[in-house]
């Protein structure tokens, strides 16, 4: 019989593509409240189960744990928009933090058969502090709502390790980039946004710039999401991993500029540029040291011109397939 596998999220972004990955193995249940996942981010497949539920109430997650004795869970449900948690911390709190206790409690009493909780946090831990990279024993200094649940509910995490014996790890995500990346939001991940407007140009949209907040000299660790997905399954199958914290990124990091010039290398086209001014808050250097997690057996596999290369591909898919060209 094949194991069970919980992924809270399953219906996000990431989620969706740790799922599609899954599926090859276990049976998989996804827990989601749809509140920025879609249906369409999963696959129809006989071993997934969908559950709708809202991981900040207790009795939804109790039920999901009445039903089912999973092997592995990976916690990546949250509220994943750090302007949501500027405008509503109590609101997003009960999510990103109330949720993951519910989680570890319903959790905890399967600490005998449970091989790992596995839970996605965020490089936003280590806020505006500016020494680079960031290794798991840099300095810690959130500077939101969002980094500070995030902070919180990886030390929890851990904490039930030592606590009651649940096997956990916690993984620190840098910007993660890929197909199926909502681009609506102007707080959307950059390149999801950026995709979007090289598509239109690429379709022969005149009218379509890209806003640069700041000069374009912000540097950041983009890191492909399928390795997250690799990473994530690693430190669920690795025992070295246990009661750790580690940093999933790329080992690349470039400027917003150097990510546009190399966007338009690949479709061959400009992409005209607006400028505005940067935003409060938004950190000028993030990237990451990853010798930790090559330790446990990490590569990232996708450099950001293959990466690049694979979502512009995808979404050039997409766009044929919405207007019927097979
Ligand atoms: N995308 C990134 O660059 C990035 C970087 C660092 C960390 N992360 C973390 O990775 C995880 C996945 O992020 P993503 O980019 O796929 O975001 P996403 O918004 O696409 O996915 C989050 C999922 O959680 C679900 N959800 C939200 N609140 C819920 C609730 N109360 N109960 C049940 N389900 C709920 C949403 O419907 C969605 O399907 C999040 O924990 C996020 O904080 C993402």
């Amino acid at each position: 019989m094949l194991e069970t596998v919980l992924v809270t999220g399953g219906a996000g972004f990431i989620g969706g593509h740790l799922v599609e990955r899954l599926l090859e193995k276990y049976h998989v249940v996804v827990m989601d409240n749809l509140s920025t996942g879609k249906i369409s981010n999963l696959p129809q497949h006989p071993q997934l189960d969908f559950l709708f539920g809202d991981v900040s109430k207790e009795k939804d997650v109790a039920r999901v744990f009445e039903l089912y004795t999973f092997t592995y869970v990976y916690h990546l449900a949250a509220i994943a928009s750090v302007a949501a948690s500027i405008e509503n911390p109590l609101g997003t709190h009960q999510t990103n933090m109330d949720g993951t206790i519910h989680l570890l409690n319903a959790s905890k009493k399967q600490a005998n058969t449970m091989r790992k909780f596995v839970f996605a946090s965020s490089a936003a831990v280590y806020g505006s502090e500016p020494t680079l990279p960031k290794r798991e024993t840099s300095a810690i200094a959130p500077i939101t709502p969002y980094g500070i649940d995030k902070l919180a509910s990886e030390s929890y995490v851990i904490s039930y390790s030592h606590l009651f014996g649940l096997k956990t790890s916690a993984a620190r995500f840098f910007n993660v980039y890929g197909p199926r990346q909502n681009p609506e939001s102007p707080y959307s991940g950059v390149l999801s946004i950026l995709t979007n407007c090289i598509q239109k140009v690429v379709a022969g949209d005149e009218k379509v710039a890209f806003t640069l907040y700041g000069d374009g000299s912000q540097v950041r660790d983009f890191v492909y999401v399928d390795d997250i997905v690799n990473g994530l399954i690693l430190l669920a199958e690795s025992a070295e991993s246990q009661s750790e914290v580690f940093n999933i990124a790329s080992d690349e990091n470039h400027t917003l500029l150097e990510v546009i010039a190399m966007y338009e290398e690949i479709v061959g086209k400009k992409l005209p540029l607006k400028y505005k001014n940067a935003r409060a808050g938004d950190i000028h250097q993030s990237y990451a040291d990853i010798s930790k997690i090559k330790t446990i057996g990490y590569k990232a596999t996708n450099t950001l011109k293959m990466g690049l290369s694979k979502y512009n591909q995808h979404e050039m898919e997409q766009a044929q397939q919405s207007i019927g060209i097979s």
